[in-house]
């Protein structure tokens, strides 16, 4: 099997898992699939951009249709502040927020080292200096975010999404808010009220587009 890396262009598709064996899911620790890593050219943050991928993650192929409906329909990000990209994978939303808000800080939390040895790899690729590719324990518990971006990990099971949730939603400051990307097939209006009723929070859905809701949580 080839290790080069291939150039790909970036093209919207479904979030579909690409080229994940059986045995290894995009949200394990150590994927075992080989690596494969190809460079894409993506467009992010209104620039056009060359960012490295591989085998074992989220949408290596493409910036995902789900991601992009985030991307596409989320207000401004805080100019200034700490702000959370909640399960990274490559990082398309993580690098976005660090080249739009560069008086931010951004945190790409996953908890898959291959997807954050790619974030880690592309921040230097596309020159952005304010991102921190962490694990979910690497955080600091003390950092509060002034927005928290996430196109979530739906496939690891209701009960895990719920416990990521509980664990990161409350870290928002006051007057922080959160952008939620989710499939209308994959629960976003059941997830909506489940939010609502678990949190002292209001949770509207601010966009609907291509079969994905985008959910604020203020
Ligand atoms: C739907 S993918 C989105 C990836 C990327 N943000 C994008 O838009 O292409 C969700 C990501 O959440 C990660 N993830 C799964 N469980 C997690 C957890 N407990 N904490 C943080 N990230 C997690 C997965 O590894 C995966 O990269």
């Amino acid at each position: 099997m080839s290790r080069g890396i291939s150039l790909r262009a970036d093209r919207a598709g479904l979030g579909k898992v690409g080229a994940v064996t059986e045995h290894d899911h995009y949200f394990t620790a150590h994927p075992a699939s080989a690596e494969e890593r190809r460079v894409l050219r993506v467009h992010l943050a209104g620039r056009e951009l060359e960012v490295e991928t591989a085998r074992g993650i989220f949408s290596p192929d493409h910036v995902d249709l789900g991601t992009r409906v985030l991307l596409d329909h989320a207000p401004d990000a805080p100019a200034t502040g700490q702000l959370l990209d909640l399960g990274c994978g490559w990082g398309p939303i993580a690098l976005a927020l660090a080249l739009e808000s560069p008086a931010a800080h951004v945190w790409a939390v996953d908890v898959n080292e291959r997807a954050l040895d790619l974030v880690r790899r592309n921040a230097s690729r596309v020159g952005v200096t304010n991102l921190t590719a962490a694990r979910p324990d690497e955080v600091p518990d003390d950092v509060r975010f002034a927005a928290i971006w996430s196109n979530p990990p739906i496939r690891v099971g209701k009960d895990a999404l719920h416990e990521l949730l509980l664990r990161w939603l409350p870290r928002l400051t006051d007057g922080g808010s959160a952008q939620l990307v989710v499939g209308k097939n994959l629960g976003a209006d059941s997830l909506q009220r489940w939010i609502a009723d678990q949190l002292p929070v209001t949770v509207e859905r601010t966009a609907s587009a291509k079969g994905f809701r985008v959910l604020t949580v203020t």
